[in-house]
This record gives C-alpha cells, sequence and structure tokens, in this order.
C-alpha cells in the first residue's frame, strides 16, 4: 500500500493520536478555565485505536505520539500503549503529558512498550509553574521526569512554553538543570488559539531572542535528521542536555511537516489549525474496512495546506490546543 505524501512531497511518517479531551491542569495558555465537556464525550474505544493504528502502520506511519488533553488520565492508556507495540510496523511509542501520573506508572508504561516521553514544564518555579497551570504539583512532576529517566526511557522532553511576564527571567535556572541531566529542553513559541487572542497579545515572545542568547554562549545547532520533530536543536559541550526551540512563526516551519493528527472523537486533522477535520470513525469499527479507510485518507491528503495561516492571525477551528493534542 503506497505511503502517505501531499502534493508538496512531504511524507506522513508520525501520527499525532489524541485519545481525550480531558485535562486535569489549567494552563493559562490553553485550558484556562478547566475542561468544559461538550455534553457527554465519547473518546476513542480499544478497538477504533487499534483499527486507527492499523491502517496508518500500513500507509507508512512508524511512530505514534499519543495525545490529549492528558492522555494519562485514561484508564486504560497502557492497554494503548500496549495496541501500538503489538503493531511491528510501529516502530517509535511516544507521549506528551503533563507528568501528573508519571511518578506512579513511568515503569509500567515503559513495560508496556511506551519509549519516548515529553513532559510539560513551563516554569522551574514552583509559584509560578502554579500560576501557570492552576496545580501545586511541581514536585510530583519533577519526581514523575527523575521515575522517568530511571525506568529507561531513551528520550525525555520537556516543554516550556515562552511567555512575556510569567517564565521569561527562567533560562538561568533551566540552564543550571540541564548542565547535568540529560534531557531535551524545549522552548515553544506560544501560538494564537481561537480562544487565546487577547493571551497571545499580552504574552508571545520570539523564540529567535533566545536563539541569538543560545548562539552569543557557545551552543551549537544539531544538523536536523529526516525524522526529526519541529524544533532546531542546539548543544553545548558543557551541558548534558539539549535545547531545542519550536518556533511555528518562524519562515519555512511547515516545510518539514511530517506528522498527522487524529483527534480523541476520531477525525483526521491535516494540520493543527485546519478547517473542521474530516471523520474517520464510521470506517474504525471493523479490520475489514481498512482499505476504505485508507482510500479516505489519502484522498484528504490531497487537500493539505502548504502552511498554516497564523502569521495573518488566522486560528482555523482551533479554539484550544487540548482538543487534537498540540
Ligand atoms: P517529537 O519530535 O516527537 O518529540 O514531537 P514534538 O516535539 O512535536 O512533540 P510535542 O507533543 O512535545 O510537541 C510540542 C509542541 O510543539 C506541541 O504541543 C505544539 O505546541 C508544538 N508542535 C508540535 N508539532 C507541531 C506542528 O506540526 N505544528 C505546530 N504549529 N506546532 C507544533
Ligand atoms: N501555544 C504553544 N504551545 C501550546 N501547547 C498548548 N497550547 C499551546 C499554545 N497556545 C503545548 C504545550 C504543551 C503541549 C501539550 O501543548 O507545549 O506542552
Ligand atoms: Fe504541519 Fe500545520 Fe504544524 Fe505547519 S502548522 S507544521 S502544516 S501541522
Amino acid at each position: 500500500m503506497s505511503q502517505l505524501q501531499d502534493n508538496f512531497g512531504r511524507r506522513f511518517h508520525y501520527l499525532r493520536m489524541s485519545v481525550t479531551d480531558v485535562c486535569n491542569f489549567k494552563c493559562t495558555y490553553c485550558l484556562p478555565d478547566g475542561y468544559k465537556p461538550e455534553g457527554k464525550p465519547k473518546f476513542l474505544a480499544l478497538h477504533e485505536i487499534e483499527n486507527l493504528i492499523s491502517a496508518f502502520a500500513e500507509v507508512g506511519t512508524e511512530k505514534i505520539r499519543i495525545t490529549g488533553g492528558e492522555p494519562t488520565l485514561r484508564k486504560d492508556f497502557t492497554d494503548i500503549v500496549r495496541i501500538a507495540a503489538d503493531n511491528d510496523k510501529i516502530n517509535t511509542i511516544a507521549t506528551t503529558t503533563n507528568g501528573y501520573r508519571l511518578e506512579q506508572h513511568a515503569k509500567e508504561w515503559y513495560d508496556a512498550g511506551l519509549r519516548r516521553i515529553n513532559v510539560s514544564v513551563d516554569s522551574l518555579d514552583p509559584k509560578m509553574f502554579y500560576q501557570i497551570t492552576g496545580e501545586n504539583k511541581f514536585d510530583s512532576v519533577m519526581r514523575g521526569i527523575d521515575a522517568a529517566l530511571e525506568a529507561g526511557f531513551e528520550r525525555v522532553k520537556i516543554n516550556a512554553v515562552l511567555l512575556k511576564g510569567m517564565n521569561d527571567q527562567d533560562l538561568p535556572r533551566f540552564l543550571h538543570w540541564i548542565k547535568h541531566t540529560p534531557i531535551d529542553l524545549r522552548f515553544i513559541e506560544l501560538m494564537e488559539t481561537g480562544l487565546g487572542r487577547e493571551y497571545f497579545q499580552a504574552h508571545h515572545l520570539a523564540g529567535m531572542d533566545i536563539k541569538q542568547q543560545l548562539e552569543q554562549d557557545g551552543w551549537q545547532f544539531d544538523q536536523p535528521s529526516a525524522s526529526d520533530g519541529p524544533a532546531q536543536n542546539f548543544s553545548h559541550e558543557d551541558y548534558k542536555g539539549r535545547i531545542g526551540l519550536i518556533m511555528p512563526y518562524a519562515k519555512n516551519f511547515c516545510a518539514s511537516c511530517n506528522r498527522l493528527r487524529v483527534s480523541a472523537k476520531g477525525k483526521l486533522h491535516l494540520c493543527l489549525f485546519t478547517e473542521n477535520g474530516v471523520d474517520l470513525r464510521d470506517l474504525l469499527q471493523d479490520a475489514s474496512q481498512r482499505p476504505e479507510l485508507i482510500e479516505r485518507l489519502h484522498g484528504q491528503l490531497n487537500q493539505k495546506k502548504e502552511t498554516h495561516y497564523l502569521h495573518q492571525g488566522i486560528t482555523g477551528v482551533t479554539q484550544h490546543l487540548a482538543s487534537i493534542g498540540g
């Protein structure tokens, strides 16, 4: 079966699969009022997840990142990892988490086949962490990161959204942390969302300023490989950790797009900032529907746009990133 490719020659080996919209944190840049369900949400069931993964694997997907909301709030999170691990075409299983359940479960998830974990830590000042996330969980999240490193995860990445007036004085603390800790720290430019327009005006910071500072301080740019994500990565001989910058407002950011997204309710999103998304759920009910599902995926990919339109303040239908997993 031919691989997923769009009209701009981009190939898609990487699926970001959201498994829930629910989140227990209230990050000011994402869900400031917390999670508010629309009716009774019906998220993808295990058999739908299995059919989804099997179809994507057949058209070239090698890496699955389980996202949310907070994906680990699902009681069957470990079963989801196992389903992905049982597919022999999938070679990397990852998740992005707020770290809330990491301390207790890192080893269990690793044993089920999870190999990469990205944890949001927007500030190393516990008070600011609380101010941003609405949860007093700084110490527990940090212990969770230690547990993940001990459990043997290949990569532990830390996500910090750059926020003017909130964590913009934190760089020295972050640098101190990664001097002796082998993690990949990534600074992410705040993106505008439908619900976050005013917040964006007040708090957006350009990642380029950090880039200049890193270069002045002797950080070296690492050449990207084809399978890399959107971060520009830097390393330094005096530091065990690395730094990545995710700058969606930078020129050509989308040229290397290698990922597709499926929402927790089974809609295919060709871009993080897209139109409504296309329902796949009717074709996730039985393995015999796979050829039809694959045909739908190929058909949709012809419609993927070259880039997002964030530069023009156009956020598509994306009200917040919890709905399609960032
Ligand atoms: P890996 O390369 O697998 O580590 O993936 P990643 O860095 O993309 O994973 P993660 O879930 O940690 O992504 C961090 C954040 O980067 C996301 O929550 C988004 O805010 C942003 N991001 C990731 N992918 C994209 C993308 O394709 N487009 C845009 N605009 N932002 C993205
Ligand atoms: N801008 C940038 N990143 C965001 N995230 C959520 N909302 C935004 C936004 N508006 C990212 C954070 C978090 C991940 C789950 O989603 O990086 O780590
Ligand atoms: Fe891909 Fe859209 Fe992200 Fe650009 S913004 S890299 S097209 S998902």
